[in-house]
């Protein structure tokens, strides 16, 4: 089992998709209302500033959203989109099914002129687009996604993005900046460590759906949640400490030890600049159309395109 096999080595870790189950979206989506978490409202900010005037100039008739979750803003997009031609066709993909169909239920309510045809794949995996949806077409990645993914997933990613666009298509994407003289390291830390212990809730959720889903028997109460920003990589590390020294037991395999102060690493969070950005995209045949911040420097979104385009 591949999950098992990150666990067994000296440097545990366990894919962060496990974290979306129906209550890790849940929890998930209560992490973007806290206050420390200035990723979702900066960037929710920028969407409704820089959206209309973006969306009238490119006119797409689809909006294809990865990781969509419950679609807060894509309806900022879709709104504009409808503004700009009267109909659009939105395809939310994600990996949480029951969610999705959720999100897809809701917004068939809100939008007459809006056909939504939610896919649920993993966001890895490359994107299989109906040759029959209309273009031009936006893809979009926001929320910082991209950066939970480490080289090279997150420059294939990108590539399935390119593969799927034509000329007249744009990506758009959403990051968190690096901590610098602006922005400080306890800034980025806090929004990965907030009072109300939501995010460690969130991180504990992942071991409840491998206890679910793998029939393994971790105890919740046996970790702790740590989010650390590494100043060298630019990036927040979130581990789930092991409170005490242990066994974990996966049917028909055999235990896994974890001593106590043992970490598994359950995510990061990459932080970027203009420069690792259009490093990405260059792997992948993308460059940066548009690079606009906010005025704190917090948060950029990304307008790019195919580079042969
Ligand atoms: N894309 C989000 C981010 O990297 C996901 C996230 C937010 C997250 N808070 C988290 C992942 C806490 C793990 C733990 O910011």
């Amino acid at each position: 089992m591949k999950v098992i096999r990150g666990l067994r080595g000296p440097d545990k870790y366990v894919s962060s998709k496990y974290h979306y189950d129906e209550r890790g979206s849940q929890l998930f989506e209560e992490i973007t209302e806290l206050e420390e978490y200035y990723l979702t409202r900066t960037e929710h900010a920028m969407l409704e500033e820089l959206i209309p005037a973006l969306i009238s100039e490119l006119r797409p008739a689809t909006l294809v959203e990865l990781g969509a979750g419950s679609a807060e803003k894509s309806r900022i997009i879709l709104s504009a989109m409808i503004a700009a031609r009267e109909h659009a066709v939105f395809v939310p993909v994600d990996v949480s099914g029951d969610f999705l169909r959720g999100t897809a239920e809701a917004l068939r309510a809100e939008y007459d002129s809006l056909d939504v045809y939610p896919v649920v794949a993993d966001i890895l995996d490359p994107i299989a687009l109906d040759e029959a949806l209309p273009h031009p077409m936006c893809l979009a990645l926001l929320g910082s996604t991209l950066g939970n993914f480490e080289t090279p997933h997150d420059v294939g990613l990108l590539r399935h993005v390119s593969a799927a666009m034509a000329v007249d298509d744009r990506f758009l994407l959403g990051v968190d900046l690096c901590a610098g003289p602006e922005k400080s390291v306890d800034r980025v830390e806090a929004a990965y460590n907030d009072s109300r212990g939501t995010t460690a809730q969130f991180s504990l959720n992942l071991l409840s759906v491998l206890n679910e889903s793998f029939g393994s028997d971790f105890d919740l109460d046996g970790f702790h949640h740590r989010s650390k920003y590494n100043r060298e990589l630019s990036r927040i590390e979130t581990s789930l400490v092991s409170l005490r020294e242990q066994v974990v037991r996966f049917p028909d395999e055999d235990p896994i030890f974890i001593a106590e102060g043992e970490a598994i690493r359950s995510e990061i969070s990459a932080k970027y600049d203009r420069r690792t950005v259009e490093h990405l995209f260059s792997g992948a045949g993308l460059v940066v159309d548009q690079w606009m911040t906010d005025p704190d420097e917090l948060y950029a979104l990304v307008l790019g395109r195919l580079s042969d385009g």
